[in-house]
């Protein structure tokens, strides 16, 4: 597990954007994997700006959310398909068949999640996974005491997360209760893993994702299995950490090392 504190939030977001971009250069079918939320708005500002100053071609990228919620139209202002059309699809230009979104319409949800995880693994697996965090740790919408080996479900939200994103809510408009999400287990399956998480209301989740137990009660704490793992913080969100000092030094080394 890496731990880069950035001076910024733009540089956090510039040096996630830039993993990107080279994975593509590599890999011009990249898989990615996908959130939404406030966190990861600067990395999509980006890639679209890539795209347009002909930097970066995205007709072949392939790309799946983590979450969506149930009940949302997808032109809803707070669907995260809409997000997604709005922040990154329809700058960057990949081609409808090749977004993917969890399930949230249909009799038979049971199905149509274990028919994404398919998709999944029929494109390959995914190739960079982004992250954000919770502040009460959940990753994906996978809520403390998901399943450690959890696999796309239905979700229900905790009070905790009904709270934080209720600011997204004109007062009296019914907020979504329920989400499907891929599971901590299929995150897990991601070859690289990319988290970003800034201000200090994240800062207890980032200390247990990164030094405390694995503990389904802090799901991101699952992260601690994967080889590949990067958490890239501000200030704010590194504020807690105990071991913050060591995780400056081994990044000065990296630097000098150009290991990174
Ligand atoms: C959204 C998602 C969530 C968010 C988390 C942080 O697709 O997977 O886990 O990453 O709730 O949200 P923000 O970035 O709004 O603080």
């Amino acid at each position: 597990m890496r731990v880069i504190e950035c001076p910024s939030q733009d540089q956090a977001a510039d040096l996630v954007a830039t993993e990107i971009l080279e994975a593509l250069h590599h890999k011009p079918g990249l898989v990615l994997g996908l959130a939404t939320g406030s966190t990861p708005i600067g990395v999509y500002e980006r890639l679209v700006r890539a795209r347009r100053e002909g930097r970066a071609d995205f007709s072949r990228v392939r790309t799946f959310n983590l979450d969506e919620y149930i009940g949302l139209p997808a032109d809803h202002p707070q669907s995260y398909r809409r997000f997604m059309r709005e922040h990154l699809f329809d700058g960057v230009g990949i081609p409808a068949h090749h977004v993917h979104f969890p399930p949230t319409e249909g009799k038979d949800l049971l199905s149509a999640c274990r028919a994404y995880e398919q998709a999944i693994r029929a494109a390959g697996g995914i190739d960079i996974q982004i992250l954000g965090i919770g502040s009460n740790g959940h990753i994906g919408f996978n809520e403390p005491t998901s399943s450690l080996a959890s696999r796309t479900r239905v979700k229900t939200l905790t009070d905790k997360t009904l709270a934080d994103n209720a600011r997204f809510y004109a007062p009296g408009e019914q907020q979504p209760q329920l989400a499907t999400t891929m599971g901590v287990g299929t995150i897990l399956e991601a070859r690289r893993i990319l988290l970003q998480s800034f201000g200090s209301k994240k800062a207890e989740a980032v200390r247990q994702a990164v030094e405390g137990p694995v503990s389904s009660f802090w799901p991101a704490s699952a992260l601690q299995l994967h080889p590949d793992v990067v958490f890239y913080l501000d200030g704010d969100s590194a504020s807690s950490l105990t071991m913050r000092e060591y995780y400056r030094r081994v990044r000065r080394n990296e630097l000098e090392l150009g290991s990174h």
